[in-house]
């Protein structure tokens, strides 16, 4: 018993002190937190505020319905991006069977942003109902007054209904919905027909669009901005969020029709815009698209998959979900993706590695281990 404890001891002291000296990224290993336990924020965004990083993401447990909400949306702080300290559950799922994010309910691809303005910390994320799929593609809000929460719960919503995007043409918003698009519902990568001709947005015209996989981004003049996948996921929306980042202003324009592209991951680097996004195969990786666009509303330039190399096919067996900027670097941003385990989801493995540009192009290289050295 005594040799037990004291080997269970020696242990303890060597993983802390791996821990603790850990000081590069491992794309694919499991992710310890600082005490020990693999971190759990998956489909993850980032927040920088007053000199420290937070990591919110989506507390995944074993089971087949695993990565639905049973727990909420975990946070973690570092101040050096490689050592990540659990600050707890930043926004908790209701014991209510009638509330919104009752326990099993879908809060998919948190993102949190700060309002210079109101002083809030404001959470989104992608909504489903407990127990029915993804058919809803709602949007959630929930907020606090501290950065690691609790978030208290706003509203769940579909974005926008009564607002045409602004960027479509008279003839598209006269055109009748086809009845195909009326009965249409996704099933899973493709859609049978055009995605204009469809005429999905305009379906869903008094219900509120449709809204997936998403992000949120702040631009430098403290505009914030929702972009999701909509209609049926075939067409990216790329929405005006009001003053305080509880709603929209009502302009928001359509990208890329028809393309599919899920987990949209958006930065901007010499006054461009870029995405890195996925396509549409669920929790099975496919190669990521990337694209620029001198203003978030487009027109977007597509510029081809970003991965090179081995597995560049499946963007390195993982999806993204942000592209990371590392404070006080010139250009140095960090593409954050999921690897994920349908069968275990709790075991999906954090894929972080630099991003690199190359002739006006993006370039993700995997790296089995690496630092912030690779920067500038
Ligand atoms: C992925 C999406 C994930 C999750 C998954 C479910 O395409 O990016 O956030 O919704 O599908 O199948």
């Amino acid at each position: 018993m005594k040799k037990r404890l004291i080997s269970m001891f020696l242990v303890l002291i060597l993983g802390t002190a791996l821990i603790a000296e850990n000081r590069s990224f491992q794309p694919g290993k499991i992710w310890y937190d600082t005490t020990g336990n693999p971190i759990n924020a998956h489909a993850g965004g980032f927040l920088f505020h007053e000199d420290t990083y937070y990591w919110f993401g989506q507390i995944m447990i074993p089971g087949s319905r695993g990565s639905d909400a049973w727990v909420g949306v975990s946070c973690y702080s570092s101040t050096d991006l490689y050592h990540w300290e659990y600050k707890g559950v930043a926004f908790q799922v209701d014991d209510h069977a009638a509330h919104p994010v009752t326990r099993g309910c879908k809060i998919e691809r948190p993102k949190v942003i700060y309002n210079e303005k109101t002083k809030k910390f404001v959470m989104w994320w992608h909504h489903d109902i407990n127990g029915q799929g993804h058919k809803n593609a709602m949007t959630g809000i929930a907020m606090s007054d501290k950065v690691e929460g609790p978030y208290e719960f706003v509203r769940i919503f579909r974005p926008l209904p009564g607002f045409y995007p602004f960027n479509i043409s008279e003839e598209m918003k006269n055109r009748p919905v086809p009845d195909m698009a009326k009965n249409f519902s996704f099933t899973g990568g493709s859609l049978p027909a055009e995605a204009d001709s469809l005429l999905i947005f305009k379906r869903d015209l008094h219900t509120g669009q449709m809204a997936r996989d998403m992000t949120l981004f702040v631009d430098d003049d403290g505009k914030a901005y929702h972009i999701y996948s909509s209609e049926e996921n075939a067409t990216l929306h790329i929405a005006e969020l009001s003053d305080d980042y509880l709603g929209y202003t009502g302009r928001y324009a359509r990208a890329f029709p028809g393309r599919f592209m899920e987990a949209p991951a958006i930065f901007k680097k010499d006054g461009n815009y870029y995405i890195i996004a996925s396509g549409c195969t669920g929790w099975a990786p496919n190669a990521a698209r990337s694209a620029v666009a001198n203003h978030l509303f487009g027109p977007w330039e597509e510029l081809g998959n970003p991965c090179q190399g081995n597995e560049a096919e499946t963007t390195f067996n993982s999806q993204g979900t942000f592209v990371l900027p590392v404070q006080g670097k010139k250009n140095a941003f960090i593409f954050v993706a999921d690897r994920w385990n349908p069968s275990c989801p709790n075991d999906a493995r954090y894929v972080w590695l630099p991003v690199e540009f190359k002739e006006n192009k993006l370039m993700l290289r995997w790296k089995d281990e690496w630092d912030l050295n690779e920067f500038e």
